[in-house]
């Protein structure tokens, strides 16, 4: 049988083939999306897309852990990565591997990615030196709202844009097997995918990018709460999903469900 793409493999991918990631935080998603896909992500967007927070800060490391086995039991081919919630990787290098080592030990993922540019490149840097992959993650990052003052696209700016293309070059230097670049106008996205020698995934960073990844909820339809101009709709489970729902409470209440052929007969 097949094993699990490594982060090796992943980063062999750079511009070739585009490297195709989605999220996932369950063991039945997990299991749909796994034969399509490079990269799985149990992405920290779980703290909004499935609690119904408002923003990642509230998501725990326990959450992510719990939700790093439940993917993991649904993947077979997908390269899995599980994100480092806020306040886990921060406050030290020594920290952060404390940390991860718990993800990569209690899920048995492949990677861990956390969010950040030159302040993190020797987190990084200690990490990977010491056996753990690291997907990195530039542009937005949803975990610093509070400071950014929102969530906006990024690269508008030449100063905005000096800082990122240096937050590239740390991260591509620093060990990390790839890097997620969010929410970046396209003529530097392009830049960095050409400038660095790791493969650049990106979600609202335009074509250029030698991977793409977006919030599966999101692509289906399940996650109605806003809509980013990045992403696009493939389904409206959302609105099936509330259909279904109708259906079923339109019956139950004409007693029209259950009907013979979901009901026990005595046997004798
Ligand atoms: O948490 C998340 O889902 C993410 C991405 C979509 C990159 O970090
Ligand atoms: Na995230």
């Amino acid at each position: 049988s097949q094993k699990r793409l490594t982060p090796t493999q992943i980063a062999a991918m750079k511009g070739g083939k585009p490297i195709v990631c989605l999220t996932a935080y369950t063991t039945p998603m997990a299991r749909l999306l796994d034969e399509h896909c490079d990269l799985l992500l149990v992405g920290d967007s779980l703290g909004m897309v499935l609690y119904g927070m408002e923003t990642t800060i509230g998501v725990t490391l326990d959450m992510m852990i719990a939700h790093g086995k439940a993917v993991m039991r649904g993947v077979a081919n997908a390269c899995v990565v599980v994100d480092m919630p806020f306040g886990s990787y921060q406050e030290s290098k020594e920290t952060a591997f404390r940390n991860a080592v718990r993800i990569m030990q209690e899920t048995g993922c492949d990677a861990v990615k956390l969010e950040g540019g030159e302040e993190m490149a020797e987190t990084i840097a200690f990490l990977t030196k010491r056996g753990i992959p690291v997907l990195g993650h530039i542009g937005l990052m949803p975990q610093l709202v509070h400071t950014a003052g929102g969530y906006r696209s990024v690269g508008h700016s030449e100063h905005e844009t000096s800082k990122i293309r240096r937050d590239a070059h740390a991260i591509g230097g620093s060990g990390a097997f790839a890097v997620v670049v969010e929410g970046t106008v396209e003529p530097l996205a392009r830049e960095i995918t050409a400038s660095i020698h790791i493969p650049t995934i990106g979600i609202g960073a335009s074509s250029a990018c030698d991977g793409q990844i977006l919030v599966s909820d999101d692509i289906l339809g399940l996650f109605n709460d806003f809509k980013p101009r990045f992403v696009k709709r493939y389904d409206e489970l959302g609105k099936r999903v509330a259909d279904a729902a109708a259906s079923y409470a339109e019956e139950v209440r004409a007693r029209k469900f259950p009907a013979a052929e979901h009901t026990f007969k005595r046997r004798s």
